[in-house]
């Protein structure tokens, strides 16, 4: 009931949002109307991201953060979109194999629940960048919002609280991050006042002395003393020398539309890139929405692209590769011909497309749950930001004396050539671990445009499945001719090359004629619970604003 609730809420938040100029989608509804008034006080859609950015460290700790890092992709009208990585990086100290233990096995959570889990963080140098080279309003009016939600604090949601709930083992691990999820030894009550103090002070810090005020002084100083008691190996000097990077955009033509997508370190871009330019190959204006056909075909082209993501793609300052080629035409086609409209490829029977990756040629020299919100302004700018501590909660381990929750990003490594990890990802030596790299993501905030003009912009948490569900929402606006909030509802599924299966949501299951045609095609479907919680802008050729935000989370969709 309380499911069919929420639908209803994503539903209304959609059709309201209908000729809208301006637009906020975020994961919670607090953040969203930082942003809201972010944009109300003449700020444009940068400053109300940064706003949204440091609000969501504070009123959703699952995934918003100033311990993690992310992407955005930013449009201004009349430029090209480009793409800024504040991904995190591994610390210096970091090696190969320090996951492993002396019989090469990985030590179970060593990657996942420790302190050493953490990469070098990015949210706070990226969300200073992005405001340094387009923001409008001054840096302090964008962090005091949320330095008044964590000192004064705010309700507990009903979400908020089952998440807590969900996650009671990996909140109570770590005896700081207990005491603060758990006061008086009982999870945070709905409805319940939650003050973050310690968070309130580095927040206000970051406010007066901006990124200088986390990558060092007393904040930095701190987090590096308390993350070595817990066991860290996180540097000052890894802290002060960590940069956010201006990338240009992986561009995909497809349909009519121009898409600009996450690049490396992000393995989105080149992946959508992948499955679209094979299915360029095929007769897609014939193809329905959620079909067999359809789930079968762009299952079959997910095998290959993930095939390649992970064999080819890492930290592209430390294991860079010529990835255009997995861009050609030609080898697209020949990828493409690989895929039987008649019968599935089992995986084990699926290779990366040009072989072993030291004889690919595609190395250029020797090596090297997250959360989306997007903004337009009545400007026309927009900005499509995805940032994480990875596993929701990150690693689960507070530190205490500056209120920082801490990823637990190096699982997104390769720590191990074959092992998969928290989503069952496998990579090899181009995705190993190195000091200073970039581990590999899924992440994808996009923005497409059509004959030069935004058409729209998306993003999605998910981990693996987050390529897969922007695929498929871009797909649904633009191929198979849904609205927004139709786009953002339909049912999802996903294919990974490994496991060999197909993951579908319940209302894809239930219907028992379609799990049997994609059985009899040799797929293996398997029911999940959810895949995603996007965040859709879409402007109609009209000039028609949809603003929607998921129905499978809490998030939602604001416009003036
Ligand atoms: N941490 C999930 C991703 O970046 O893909």
């Amino acid at each position: 009931m309380r499911r069919f609730g929420l639908v209803i809420l994503g539903i209304w938040i959609a059709c309201f949002a209908a000729h809208a100029q301006s637009a906020v989608v975020a994961p919670e509804p607090i953040a969203a109307k930082v942003g809201m008034r972010v944009l109300a006080q003449g700020g444009n859609a940068m400053d109300a991201a940064v706003a949204i950015g440091f609000a969501l460290a504070v009123t959703y700790p699952q995934a918003g953060n100033i311990g993690g890092g992310g992407f955005a992709m930013v449009y201004r009208p009349g430029n090209e979109p480009v793409a800024l990585d504040f991904r995190e990086t591994a610390p210096a100290a970091a090696s190969r194999d320090m996951y492993l233990d002396k019989n090469r096995k990985l030590v179970p959570g060593a990657s996942t629940l420790t302190a050493r889990a953490a990469g070098v963080p990015g949210t706070v140098r990226g969300l200073s960048e992005l405001w340094r080279c387009y923001g409008h309003l001054p840096w302090k009016k964008l962090v005091e919002p949320a330095v008044r939600l964590a000192g004064a604090g705010y309700r507990i949601s009903p979400y908020q609280h089952r998440a807590i709930l969900h996650h009671l083992k990996k909140l109570s691990g770590d005896p700081d991050t207990r005491c603060l999820f758990f006061p008086g030894k009982k999870p945070l009550r709905e409805n319940a006042v939650w003050r973050q103090p310690a968070l309130a002070k580095t927040l206000k810090r970051i406010a007066a002395r901006g990124d200088a005020g986390f990558y060092g002084g007393r904040v930095g100083r701190d987090f590096v003393k308390e993350l070595k008691k817990k066991g860290g190996m996180i540097t000052l000097s890894d802290l002060e020398n960590y940069r956010a990077i201006w990338r240009t955009p992986v561009h995909v033509k497809f349909n009519g539309d121009d898409l600009y997508l996450m690049p490396l370190p992000s393995s989105g871009g080149i992946v959508i890139g992948e499955i679209l330019g094979m299915l360029g190959n095929f007769d897609y204006s014939r193809l329905k929405s959620n079909s067999a056909e359809t789930i079968h075909l762009l299952a079959e082209m997910e095998k290959r692209a993930y095939a390649d993501r992970n064999t080819y793609l890492g930290g592209p300052d430390h294991f860079p590769v010529d990835w255009q080629r997995l861009l050609a035409p030609a080898y697209l086609k020949q990828r493409a011909g690989e895929v039987s409209i008649r019968h599935a490829t089992s995986s084990s029977a699926v290779s990366p497309g040009l072989g072993p990756v030291e004889k690919s040629g595609i190395m250029l020299k020797e090596s090297p749950q997250t959360t989306s919100y997007a903004v337009l302004d009545r400007a026309g700018n927009c900005v499509s930001i995805t940032y994480t501590l990875n596993g929701l909660f990150g690693n689960g381990i507070l530190l205490k004396n500056t209120g920082i929750l801490l990823n637990n990003e190096m699982d997104d490594f390769s720590a191990k050539p074959g092992s998969p990890n928290l989503y069952g990802l496998v990579g090899g030596i181009a995705n190993a671990i190195a000091p200073g790299k970039r581990m590999l993501s899924s992440m994808t905030p996009a923005i497409v445009l059509r004959n030069g003009r935004f058409r729209m912009a998306l993003g999605s948490p998910g981990g693996s499945t987050i390529i897969t569900t922007v695929l498929q929402t871009y797909l649904n606006l633009s191929l198979f001719g849904m609205n927004a909030e139709q786009a953002i509802t339909a049912p999802r599924f996903h294919h990974q090359w490994l496991p060999d299966e197909i993951r579908l949501e319940p209302e894809l299951w239930k219907n028992q004629n379609l799990v049997e045609k994609l059985k009899k095609l040799g797929q293996n479907p398997r029911k999940v619970r959810g895949l995603g919680n996007a965040v859709i802008i879409f402007q109609s050729s009209r000039g028609k604003v949809e603003a929607a935000a998921d129905p499978r989370g809490s998030g939602i969709a604001l416009s003036r």
